[in-house]
């Protein structure tokens, strides 16, 4: 393909998503736009009547059955699990600690879209899905979630999980995922979790999943002048979730966005995981991922870039789109060759 038709392909609008798809964008992206304020809070109670909620399902329902645990309690931090039925496992399953998406300030693990993301990962691979209910901005600012992520694997590796079934999980064979801002925790837990070197008992971090992730910068980019108003995450909706996540006084180019960019130390731990890596063709931040994937490699560092060319931001949560089943097929494949 040439770089005309390259360039004409990327700024085509995304028109095949289904209409259930774009009712859903439209509407999250409304109750995004009802609920923030221009002084950087969040209206919690209009949102409460607008953020449905699950319960977990003790007995298996379709190939899952899920559980909640509290990890700390003094942080509201839990998880919840989702552990398929295997019907002959001949060993521990592989863990995926996961953190779901929505600007450090959104959504939870028993958000209907997430609960039911986390139940396809688990059944498909098989393994075992930890969901964490991390501190959200900007309530709880950097680097909260990266701080309760750790105490998550701290909780795993004295052996918590066995409380709900004994060899449940292997906790040498542990991957963490998420997407948009959940993959850009899961980017810096891993780090912490190398950083901590030796502290671990028997838990080790195999690879990382990063499903969109939320990376950004003072810079625009091509992609995000190209797509500045995306559902989701318009350039004017990301701006404002920096603000709510980001210490007071930092600016984009701060390491928890800018991972790799100027005011970054631009280093990375020796023990620091192999990385699987997930762009939509009609996302913004589609730029900011890429250039994360080449500054992996220039480290030397494993990284698998799995692109979809018609996918927006947040596709995989809508079962209605089929690349969402072939990412996690791919999932599977890295985790089995990782695990
Ligand atoms: C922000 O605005 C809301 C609604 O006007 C108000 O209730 C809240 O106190 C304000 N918060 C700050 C920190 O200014």
């Amino acid at each position: 393909m040439s770089d005309g038709a390259r360039s004409s392909a990327a700024v085509k609008s995304p028109k095949k998503q289904p209409l259930k798809v774009r009712l859903a964008v439209s509407f999250l992206s409304a109750v995004l736009d009802a609920t923030r304020r221009s002084n950087g809070t969040i209206n919690r109670r209009l949102l409460s009547f607008l953020d449905l909620r699950t319960s977990p399902n003790p007995v298996s329902h379709r190939g899952v059955r899920t559980v909640d645990l509290t990890v700390k309690p003094s942080h509201k931090l839990w998880i919840r699990l989702f552990i398929p039925d295997v019907v002959r496992r001949p060993q521990p399953l592989s863990l995926i600690v996961f953190f779901h998406g929505g600007g450090f300030a959104y959504l939870s693990p028993d958000n209907p879209a997430y609960d039911l993301a986390c139940r396809r990962i688990a059944k498909a691979i098989p393994v075992v899905v930890a969901s964490v209910n991390y501190r959200l901005a900007p309530e709880h600012t950097y680097p909260a979630p990266y701080e309760d992520g750790i105490d998550v694997l701290r909780f795993v590796d004295s052996g918590a999980i066995d409380a709900v079934g004994e060899d449940l999980v292997n906790p040498s064979s542990c991957f963490l995922a998420g997407d948009s801002a959940g993959a850009n925790i899961a980017h810096h837990v891993a780090r912490r979790w190398a950083a901590a070197g030796v502290g671990w008992k028997k838990l080790k971090v195999s690879g990382i999943v990063l499903i969109q992730p939320f990376f950004g910068g003072e810079e625009r980019t091509g992609s995000e002048i190209r797509l500045a108003r995306a559902p989701l995450v318009s350039t004017e909706r990301t701006d404002w979730l920096w603000r709510a996540f980001l210490p007071a006084g930092a600016d984009r180019d701060h390491e928890a966005a800018n991972v790799f960019g100027p005011k970054a130390t631009g280093e990375l731990e020796e023990g620091f995981p192999p990385a699987m890596v997930v762009v939509g063709g009609h996302d913004p931040l589609q730029d900011w991922q890429r250039r994360y994937c080449e500054a992996l490699r220039a480290r030397g560092r494993e990284v698998r870039l799995l692109e979809f060319p018609e996918a927006i931001h947040a596709f995989y949560v809508f079962p209605d789109i089929a690349d969402g089943d072939r990412m996690i097929q791919e999932m599977g494949s890295f985790i089995t060759s990782h695990g």
